[in-house]
């Protein structure tokens, strides 16, 4: 299906999605990523506006081009996009956390870059954990239920178990789990939805075809919180 034929489950809603890796700095010519390529985090993005949804995207760095009419905002760090998402969330009806976030960050970052030592000594980095965006923005969730809330997994193994247990650690009514570890920079995906009901599984389609899948599952459950 051509985008201009998705049903427009989402018009007048306000989406708001994080996508793609983060970059920790250790020097001004170095950092620490992830092998996330944004594919998935774009493909949502992409298909909450088809769907009618005004999308804002907040981005690590990634090759992909912004999907048509999505706003996009790009960061590099996970504070960055911390905050970034703080300062955009006001009236937001959705919020999906498709970004691969770095969990910590190095405190002891060089102004300068770092240099080989004569003695062959190596740097020392010192780690902090990273703010948890998703679980500080579902702690802000309001009364009516917004943003509703749906976060994204990638689990090595016992998706199922770790999966629901970490939908329930992080509060949201909705998470994604990624099946298997080759979703990284891959086209294609088999995902499981685990929600308050248990989990159901969307067999192996394209990014797109299953972030269109996903949109039309968070209409429905939208649609019965906002009655
Ligand atoms: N996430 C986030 N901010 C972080 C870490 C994760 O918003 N600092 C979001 C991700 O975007 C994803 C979800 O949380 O939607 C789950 O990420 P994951 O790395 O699987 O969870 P963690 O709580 O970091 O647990 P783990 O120790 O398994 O990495
Ligand atoms: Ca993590």
């Amino acid at each position: 299906l051509i985008a201009a034929f998705q049903p427009k489950v989402l018009a007048g809603r306000r989406v708001l999605v994080t996508a793609g890796p983060t970059f920790e700095a250790i020097d001004p010519v170095r950092g620490i990523t992830n092998l996330s390529s944004g594919k998935m985090g774009y493909a949502v993005a992409r298909a909450a506006r088809e769907a009618g949804a005004e999308v804002l995207l907040i981005s690590g760095p990634t090759a992909l081009a912004t999907p048509f009419g999505v706003r996009r905002i790009d960061v590099q760090s996970a504070q960055q996009m911390h905050d970034a998402v703080l300062d955009h969330l006001d009236g937001q009806h959705v919020f999906i956390a498709v970004a691969a976030v770095a969990d910590w960050r190095v405190v002891n970052a060089s102004d300068q870059k770092l240099k080989k030592q004569a003695d062959g000594a190596v740097p020392e980095l010192q780690f902090a954990q990273n703010p948890d965006i998703l679980a500080t923005v579902a702690a802000r969730t309001n009364l009516a239920g917004f943003p509703y809330c749906v976060g994204f997994a990638a689990e090595s193994e016992n998706l199922v178990q770790f999966g629901s247990s970490k939908r329930e650690k992080k509060g949201i009514p909705l998470l994604v789990g990624n099946i298997g570890h080759n979703t990284f920079g891959q086209d294609d995906n088999t995902i499981i939805l685990f929600d308050e009901d248990g989990h159901t599984v969307l067999p192996r389609a394209s990014k797109l075809e299953l972030a269109r899948q996903l949109i039309s599952e968070i209409s429905k459950r939208i649609a019965k919180i906002s009655l």
